[in-house]
């Protein structure tokens, strides 16, 4: 469904007004990307790694300086028109472009006008219904929640039913239930859709994506499911203790002293609990706390990001 072959965009930024100075930035470096009809693909990446550049040259906002991108076998700079209709960008930041004198109501059917939409009114009602908002429609928006001025925002974006949806941090500032409800509208009502989530939050990723791509100085670093890319991590557990005398496990296999913290790496679980529980026996060793660790998409995150 989204093919990118080789994309790059390359901006210049001044660096000093007096001399005349520019600086050269590579926002998106040659990325190749497939994406499948009906995935949910994370992208994540550190501020400035290029996912916003990225999801607005899909959306033929801007254009590519190299390489291609295609929607649906439609290329992105011949087509930009037939993207443009096939392509939902929804941003937080879009909430901002409503007309806070205008009601709910009244802003999403303005925004209809300018898509030419022929007899919105069913669609509009439908898509106040869905982000629970038809009780408010009639309400300025002055009065809306920032929850709610969200959600007017994506059901605007959402008023052609374009197949093909960019996320661009979709639950920044709102909150945590009408994350949850959001969550809950694209897990249920987007099946069909094909959603490129880009985000900093790697629970709301992990939660909602099939597979995610780490991006960093316009680069892809990682790619994969986000259960394969832990297991290739590190495809072991590791055992945590708390004690008041680490040094009582010394004779452990694959174990290191942090502290008054033992960690020791092992593919059997069961075995290596009952040779801890065997050290601890009348010696006096106290456990103050014993936990396993499995790798998450943090560690990975900050690893990826840090060797390039
Ligand atoms: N119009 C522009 N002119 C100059 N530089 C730009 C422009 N748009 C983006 N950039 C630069 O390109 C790089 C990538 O920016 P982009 O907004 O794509 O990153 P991002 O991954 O979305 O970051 P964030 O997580 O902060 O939203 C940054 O260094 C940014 O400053
Ligand atoms: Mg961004």
């Amino acid at each position: 469904m989204i093919i990118t072959k080789d994309l790059t965009k390359t901006f210049k930024r001044r660096i000093s007004r007096k001399e005349g100075k520019f600086e050269k930035i590579t926002a998106v470096d040659h990325i190749d990307l497939t994406i499948k009809k009906g995935e949910i693909f994370g992208l994540i990446g550190p501020n400035g790694a290029g996912k916003t550049t990225t999801l607005k040259i899909l959306s033929a906002l801007i254009t590519p300086d190299i390489g291609t991108a295609t929607i649906d076998g439609y290329d992105v700079v011949k087509c930009a028109d037939i993207v443009k209709n096939k392509v939902g960008l929804l941003s937080g930041e879009f909430a901002r472009s409503l007309y806070w004198r205008l009601t709910g109501k009244q802003n999403i059917e303005f925004f209809a006008k300018l898509k030419n939409m022929w007899k919105p009114n069913e669609r509009i009602n439908e898509l106040l219904e869905l982000f629970a908002l038809k009780q408010w429609e009639n309400e300025h928006i002055m009065k809306y929640s920032t929850g709610m001025k969200h959600k007017l925002a994506f059901a605007i974006g959402l008023l052609n039913d374009p197949p093909v949806l960019f996320l661009d941090e979709p639950l920044t500032g709102i909150d945590p239930i009408t994350a949850y409800e959001l969550k809950q509208i694209i897990k249920t009502g987007f099946k069909e859709k094909t959603i490129i989530w880009a985000s900093h939050n790697l629970y709301e990723i992990e939660e909602m994506c099939d597979r995610i791509a780490l991006i960093n100085y316009g680069k892809i670093v990682l790619e994969g499911e986000p259960e394969k890319l832990k297991k290739n991590y590190w495809d072991h557990t590791k055992i945590l203790v708390i004690s008041d005398k680490p040094h009582a496990f010394t004779s452990l296999q694959n174990m290191e002293i942090k502290g008054d913290t033992v960690e020791i790496k092992t593919d059997n679980v069961k075995k290596t609990f009952l040779e801890i529980m065997e050290l601890t026996k009348n010696k006096n060793v106290e456990i103050k706390e014993i936990k396993t660790l499995k790798p998450s998409l943090e560690e990975i995150f900050i690893d990826g990001v840090k060797n390039v």
